[in-house]
């Protein structure tokens, strides 16, 4: 199979409000997807009708080759999932839920990796109700992997982890893409997107805005920012020919004996590109 999810003019409805206005999208096997988007944009209703977990009002999707709407017992053990927001039984450990839970997968991974893969290992025998906020998410994404799932849901998996807990879990999700697993993952941290995504689609009030590979999608922009201080004067210039423009700029310095004060020169991020995609009023 060539694409793990296809989706031909999805569209949705919450009574008379369309959120989802005929989406396009191939998430081909074996890759990393990002949906980005601002809050509403319709990511997780997105998601949640490829999980199979809401349904759609017009449009086909094929999800591992099955119609989402039609999901089986059989199609929910070869998927995993994250989402945006969980609840879970406070009462058992981390252990107890992810043994619960690997029982209701035909072939699961062993609960004591999957610990270890998320970070867990001191929390093993902790009650679920005092885990901390990123605690819990990394439980969140334990449990999406201990079904040892063909594909993996990931609504914003990474919301609320410190900084050394969001590196870990990009190794996990590489880990997942080494292993031939395919992702689709909502995410709002750009830097996240451009580190592990092969592909992403932005989202913006349930249209797609742009869709491509972070590089090809950077690519056409060739604009870079430098940018310096002037006594109290921020100087942004934004330039096609940095090299001349930084030749000048610090030969007229150098000759009046000036330093350019705080000099950074930048090339557009993905997190200029999305903001220029997602403004409102354009
Ligand atoms: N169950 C629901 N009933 C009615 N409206 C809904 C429902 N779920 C979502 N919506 C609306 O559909 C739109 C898309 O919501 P969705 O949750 O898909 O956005 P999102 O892109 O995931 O946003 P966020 O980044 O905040 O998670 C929003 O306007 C939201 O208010
Ligand atoms: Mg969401």
């Amino acid at each position: 199979m060539e694409h793990a999810i296809e989706i031909r003019g999805l569209r949705k409805s919450y009574g008379r409000r369309e959120v989802l206005h005929g989406l396009d999208l191939n998430v081909p096997a074996g890759e990393v997807f990002a949906l980005l988007g601002p809050n509403g944009a319709g990511k997780t209703t997105t998601v949640e009708i490829l999980e199979g977990y809401r349904e759609r009002d017009g449009g086909e999707a094929r999800v591992l080759g099955v119609d989402p709407g039609r999901a089986t017992s059989d199609f929910r053990a070869r998927i995993g999932i994250v989402l945006q927001s969980s609840a879970v039984y406070p009462t058992l450990s981390v252990g107890e839920l992810l043994e619960l839970f690997a029982g209701y997968y035909p072939s699961p991974r062993e609960p004591g990796e999957v610990v270890r893969l998320v970070g867990l290992e001191e929390k093993r025998d902790a009650r679920v109700r005092t885990l901390s906020g990123g605690q819990l998410r990394r439980l969140d994404l334990g449990l999406a992997l201990v079904g040892d799932p063909e594909l993996v849901f990931l609504d914003e998996p990474t919301t609320g982890f410190d900084p050394a807990a969001r590196r870990r879990a990009w190794e996990t999700i590489r880990g997942l893409r080494a292993l031939g697993k395919t992702i689709l993952l909502t995410t709002h941290y750009m830097e996240e997107a451009q580190a592990l995504a092969d592909r992403l689609a932005i989202l913006r009030d349930g249209r797609i805005v742009a869709t491509g590979s972070p590089r090809d999608l950077l690519d056409g922009h060739t604009t870079v920012e430098i940018r310096y201080r002037s006594g109290v004067e921020e100087v942004v210039l934004e330039t096609e020919e940095p090299t001349r423009v930084l030749h000048e700029l610090t030969a007229d310095a150098l000759a009046a004996g000036r330093e350019l004060d705080s000099l950074q020169v930048r090339r557009r991020t993905l997190e200029d590109l999305y903001l220029e995609l997602t403004r409102d009023g354009e």
